[in-house]
């Protein structure tokens, strides 16, 4: 899995990570029966004329299916706040989720490093609605351009996982602290994941696949955010990637790649009918994702 030499400059392998997922979006929305519909992740990978088949494996529908968990929740999201709001990508890389979600009543802001931003300034043009900002998400400086007066939802897909665990965790919290209101939708992968990963970039320097520095069990997941973050008001769902059910047991859960976690902060408002309409519309998503693509 070796780097293909006519990809964009792209300074370090996480950065490169980006490839991957929009390839995986992009293969699986190319099938009639996809897990996704995506037309912007097909344009995209199209126009950047990359063999990524010659340094990726086949997809599986993974970063496909992944995407669809964090569309469907952040669809749940926008009913149930009912009004404009802003949906924050941290590690947005060439993520095409405000395309996918055009419908909705929401603005973007897509943070990511200097040359993964240059690369989505050229493919997917910032715009009325989408804002494109350079920056360590780790820093927070990023919340200067945030409105103050609008819900609040963070997103880190494909992210946390190739930071420390104590980066990860400190960067929650300073969510949380920041915007008590906030939802964050995040994903993480399994210890025996993680190890892979970092084998695979162990022996092969180029690889498209950078070293995962943690993993979880499925069924820790939720404990370790209650230590993580004691005063968040409720850890909506963890879900699974591979499935798309909420209701597994701790085996099953461990058995499985990758989760999906959603935190919501201690003064994040949403009422019983709201919270309820937000169930509905994630079960409808689990339902469609139970029936595999
Ligand atoms: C695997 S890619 C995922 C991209 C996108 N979220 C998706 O799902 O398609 C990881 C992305 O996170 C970005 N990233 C990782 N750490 C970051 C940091 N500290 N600050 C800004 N971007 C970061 C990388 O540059 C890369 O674009």
């Amino acid at each position: 899995m070796t780097v293909p030499s006519t990809l964009p400059e792209l300074d370090n392998p996480v950065a490169r990570s980006c490839l991957a997922s929009l390839y995986g979006r992009a293969v699986e929305a190319m099938h009639p029966d996809g897990a996704i519909s995506d037309v912007e992740a097909v344009r995209v990978y199209v126009s950047l004329d990359l063999d990524l088949a010659a340094s990726l494996p086949p997809p599986d529908g993974f970063h496909a299916r992944r995407a669809a968990l964090f569309d469907g929740y952040i669809e749940a999201w926008a009913a149930a706040v009912g009004r404009p709001a802003t949906v924050i990508e941290l590690g947005c890389g060439l993520e095409t989720e405000s395309s996918r979600l055009q419908h909705l009543d929401l603005d973007w802001v897509c943070i990511d490093g200097p040359d993964v931003i240059a690369l989505r300034d050229a493919t997917l043009p910032p715009g009325p609605r989408v804002k494109h900002v350079v920056a360590d998400v780790r820093s927070l400086s990023w919340t200067a351009v945030v409105p103050p007066d609008r819900p609040v939802l963070v997103t880190l897909q494909g992210v946390p996982m190739y930071w420390s665990r104590r980066e990860a965790a400190a960067l929650l919290r300073s969510l949380v602290e920041w915007r008590s209101d906030v939802a964050i939708v995040f994903d993480t992968v399994t210890p025996a994941r993680a190890a892979a990963a970092c084998r695979e970039a162990e022996a092969d320097a180029a690889s498209m696949v950078p070293p995962m520095l943690w993993g979880i069990r499925g069924s820790r997941l939720r404990p370790l955010l209650r230590r993580w973050i004691p005063d968040a008001r409720a850890l909506d769902w963890v879900r699974v990637v591979d499935r798309g059910h909420d209701q597994l047991s701790g085996r099953e859960l461990d058995g499985l790649a990758a989760c999906v976690a959603v935190v919501v902060g201690p003064g994040c408002q949403l009422d019983g009918a709201r919270a309820r309409a937000a169930r509905a519309a994630r079960s409808a998503v689990a339902r469609r994702l139970a029936q595999g693509p």
